[in-house]
């Protein structure tokens, strides 16, 4: 049986509508992951989560393992327990996040060293390490050991790093022991299509559960980016799903899902959230602006979410002034909501057939109201 089911192509572009299975539940594709790094959501309760329509949650490997440990979160019932969450849980390998959090020492082949951004605490992790822990996390996808590189790189540079991530990925799955966990391969290669192609070719003969684009919205911009990601995901396995990594505003996810990506994370909605900055169809509010001083009305009066049915934006302006928490947790739950009902959206399009029209339309609006 497979784990991944297409149940409508798109006529006009590379969109599909899937189902995937998961140890915890089954997730509707194109879906949104929001971010729980560190075990939640930042702000919310994994029933507010739920209330957002969100099935599926991200959690980071480089967080756990430093703080509490694996040992720890094995202990407390695995990431499920910990989250107090009994839905999908997807895990990143924490490749990304070392590369970007932590202070190298020393990448080699073999793995990286590094000193943890918590007490500088030197710390190694390679593709072994980083598949075992993430078995132990329990997370029902788990994904391969990886090295971005940074924009703009060198031939040479991302040659070097898609070799690693191709060996890495050959010892994670070697290493992988559980099968009610789905290990998905990470396509690197930067924005050269070549790279891109022979990083593909090599992950598709190891035959993994899904695939994932990593290595983009590391600064390349839009256009990079989805040219890069069209490239990519047109060589993948079309029966397999496909996951855009740290991807990202909604432009990028509709011209994404457009190629063909089925899975997104991105910490917009959460992080922005709690910097006051919600998200609607005509664009960014900024929740601190005086201009809502006196506003009784909701961020979006069509926004079907708790926020938006409750508070005024005059209220949402006084919390975040005065530094009341409900401000960040109530704008986080609008913006999460926001995302999730454009996927949603997506999918019904899909389904209806109207999707590609509709997409390139709101690529075009998108961009007009940008310049
Ligand atoms: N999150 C965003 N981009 C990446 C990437 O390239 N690799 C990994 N492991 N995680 C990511
Ligand atoms: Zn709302």
């Amino acid at each position: 049986m497979s784990v991944f089911e297409v149940l409508t192509n798109d006529n006009g572009s590379s969109a599909r509508r899937g189902r995937l299975q998961t140890a915890h539940g089954t997730i509707e594709t194109p879906v949104f992951m929001p971010v729980g790094t560190r075990g939640s959501v930042k702000g919310l309760t994994p029933l507010q989560l739920k209330d957002t329509g969100s099935s599926i949650v991200l959690a980071n490997t480089y967080h756990m393992m430093i703080r509490p440990g694996a040992e720890i979160v094995d202990a407390l019932g695995d990431l499920h327990g910990l989250m107090g969450w009994d839905g999908p849980i997807l895990t990143d390998s924490g490749g990304y996040q070392v590369f970007s959090l932590s202070t190298l020492n020393r990448v080699g082949d073999d793995g990286v060293e590094f000193a943890s951004h918590i007490d500088g605490r030197k710390i190694y992790m390679d593709a072994e390490i980083a598949t075992t822990v993430q078995n132990q996390l329990g997370a029902d996808i788990i994904m391969c050991f990886d090295e971005c590189t940074p924009f703009p790189a060198k031939r040479e540079q991302i040659q070097v790093a898609v070799d690693r991530t191709i060996r890495w990925a050959e010892i994670c799955k070697k290493t992988h022991s559980r099968d009610d966990q789905l290990l998905f391969g990470i396509v690197q290669g930067g924005v050269d299509p070549e790279m891109r192609s022979l990083c593909a070719e090599e992950l598709i003969k190891l035959d993994f559960p899904g695939y994932a684009i990593g290595g983009l919205s590391v600064g390349e911009g839009h256009e990079n980016m989805i040219r890069t990601t069209q490239h990519t995901a047109a060589l993948l396995p079309s029966d397999k799903p496909r996951y855009l990594m740290g991807v990202g505003m909604p432009v990028d996810i509709v011209a994404a899902v457009h190629a063909g990506v089925d899975m997104f994370d991105c910490v917009l909605p959460t992080r922005n959230g709690r910097n006051a900055f919600a998200f609607t169809k005509n664009g960014p509010i900024r929740m601190r602006n005086s201009m809502h001083a006196q506003d009784t009305g909701p961020i979006d009066p069509d926004c079907p979410c708790y926020c938006c049915r409750n508070f005024g934006r005059g209220t949402l302006r006084h919390f975040f002034n005065v530094g009341e928490m409900l401000g960040p947790i109530l704008v986080t739950i609008h913006n999460i909501v926001f995302y999730q009902r454009l996927m949603a959206e997506i999918r019904e399009r899909i389904e209806a057939g109207t999707f590609s029209y509709w997409a390139l339309e709101s690529i075009e609006l998108t961009n007009a109201l940008e310049s």
